[in-house]
């Protein structure tokens, strides 16, 4: 990519040159790149959400240059306990449907810090990480891990070297790829013939129920509906052997591909056809209306904190994750709000928002500030948060943007 952004034409899952603009968040840096200083340039790039007419596969306008995304990347998985306790059922629940011998190869795609291949101890197993800086933590971990994007030549790399995968996983990561065909013949080169590739994601219909625009991201390119995850195995001639819905990142959904000569669609697939016709998400015209409401409740979200601010509150951020940012940026609340946010992850304190500014202070911070509301930016550990912080919330109130502007 010669420019740091490039306008995307064709579909990434079925090629058609019919991709509809329907949801524009504006031009924001990228959701990762916390910035050691306040008030430094910062690269913005247009946020635009579309789908294709043909597929109805929603999936960024433009993509901006991956170098500039991943090279260095602040989201390291094992410092959030609850992904943890996910990954390891999910560990127990691949080897035993899948693995049996000590022999088994398991290739994890986007394997971060090594979060769920930690789990695989005893098999055959290799991370492909292209964060220098994340993928050095998995190695220090003991975890064989690559340093680079998976692509077709990375596949048959790996191949040369190991063999055939039983299992390929990659979790969050499917929907950060530009090229989805390149993935997808990746794959075909490195699964063993009745091996399965096992893809987890966001769910597109959880964002469109739970109005989680502030999932949409530069690093996120698609948004998986069963409608695209069907048309992307059907070109590859894969099959959608199973499929499990998981309570991960507001809502996600575990999608088991197999070749098609060795498996069967899995009922559940039909089922959520079905639902997502019954959405009416295979119509143009219910994406433009989604936007319409988001353009509301953006309205509605900056108001409610402009007051407050108005009123002279202490507002302070409760966790710094990406999607905190775009809804920062998108919804315009700046240092004129938000005093400071909190976090734990230890590479975000010292920083500041990208775009907003706001400076990110560790956990204890909170104690010498004299707070009058808590802004939960970390929605999706709401349940987690809200039990952890008990004591402070006898005094305090949290603001919960997402699903719906909540105070409790
Ligand atoms: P995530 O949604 O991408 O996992 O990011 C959640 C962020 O919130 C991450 O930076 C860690 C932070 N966080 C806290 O600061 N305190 C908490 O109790 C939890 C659960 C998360
Ligand atoms: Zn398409």
């Amino acid at each position: 990519m010669d420019e740091a952004f490039e306008r995307r034409t064709e579909c990434r899952v079925c090629l058609a040159r019919e991709l509809v603009e329907f949801l524009d968040l504006g031009e924001i840096p990228p959701a990762n790149g916390f910035i050691d200083t306040p008030d430094v340039d910062e690269s913005s790039f247009p946020l635009v959400v579309s789908v294709c007419e043909n597929c109805k596969h929603v999936q960024l306008a433009y993509t901006v240059d991956r170098e500039l995304l991943f090279s260095e990347y602040h989201y390291f998985s094992s410092r959030s306990a609850p992904i943890e306790d996910h990954f390891e059922r999910y560990a127990e629940d691949v080897e035993q449907t899948y693995l049996d011998d000590t022999d088994d190869l398991v290739v994890e795609i986007g394997s971060n810090d090594g979060v769920l291949l930690q789990f695989f101890e005893g098999y055959d197993r290799l991370g492909i990480e292209p964060a220098e800086n994340v993928a050095a933590v998995a190695q220090d971990r003991g975890i064989p891990t690559k340093t680079d994007f998976f692509s077709e030549s990375v596949a048959e790399e790996t191949y040369a070297e190991h063999g055939a995968a039983d299992v390929i996983m990659a979790n969050n990561v499917v929907g950060h790829i530009d090229d989805l065909q390149s993935l997808m013949r990746g794959v075909d080169t490195l699964l063993s013939d009745d091996g399965t590739f096992v893809i987890e994601v966001p769910y597109f219909v959880e964002l469109y129920n739970g109005n989680e625009f502030d999932t949409v991201y530069h690093e996120h390119i698609s948004y998986f509906s069963m409608q695209s995850f069907v048309a992307l195995a059907e070109r590859h001639d894969m099959v959608i052997g199973d499929v499990q819905r998981v309570p991960v990142h507001g809502g996600s959904v575990r999608i088991h591909m197999q070749r098609s000569s060795t498996a069967q669609r899995a009922q559940l697939v039909d089922d959520l056809l079905s639902l997502e016709r019954a959405m009416g998400l295979d119509q143009v015209e219910t994406y433009h209306s989604f936007a319409a409401e988001i353009e509301e409740y953006r309205t509605q979200i900056r108001s409610l904190l402009h007051e407050l601010a108005d009123d002279d509150a202490t507002v302070v951020g409760y966790g710094a994750p990406a999607k905190g940012n775009i809804l920062l940026n998108y919804c315009d609340i700046g240092t004129d709000v938000i005093d400071f946010i909190i976090d734990t992850t230890p590479a975000k304190q010292g920083t500041y928002t990208p775009g907003t500014n706001i400076p990110v202070r560790p956990p204890d911070a909170l104690d010498e500030a004299d707070v009058d509301y808590v802004f939960l930016l970390a929605w999706n550990y709401r349940d987690a948060i809200l039990k952890k912080e008990a004591d402070l919330r006898e005094t305090t109130p949290f603001v919960i943007p997402i699903p719906h502007l909540d105070i409790v």
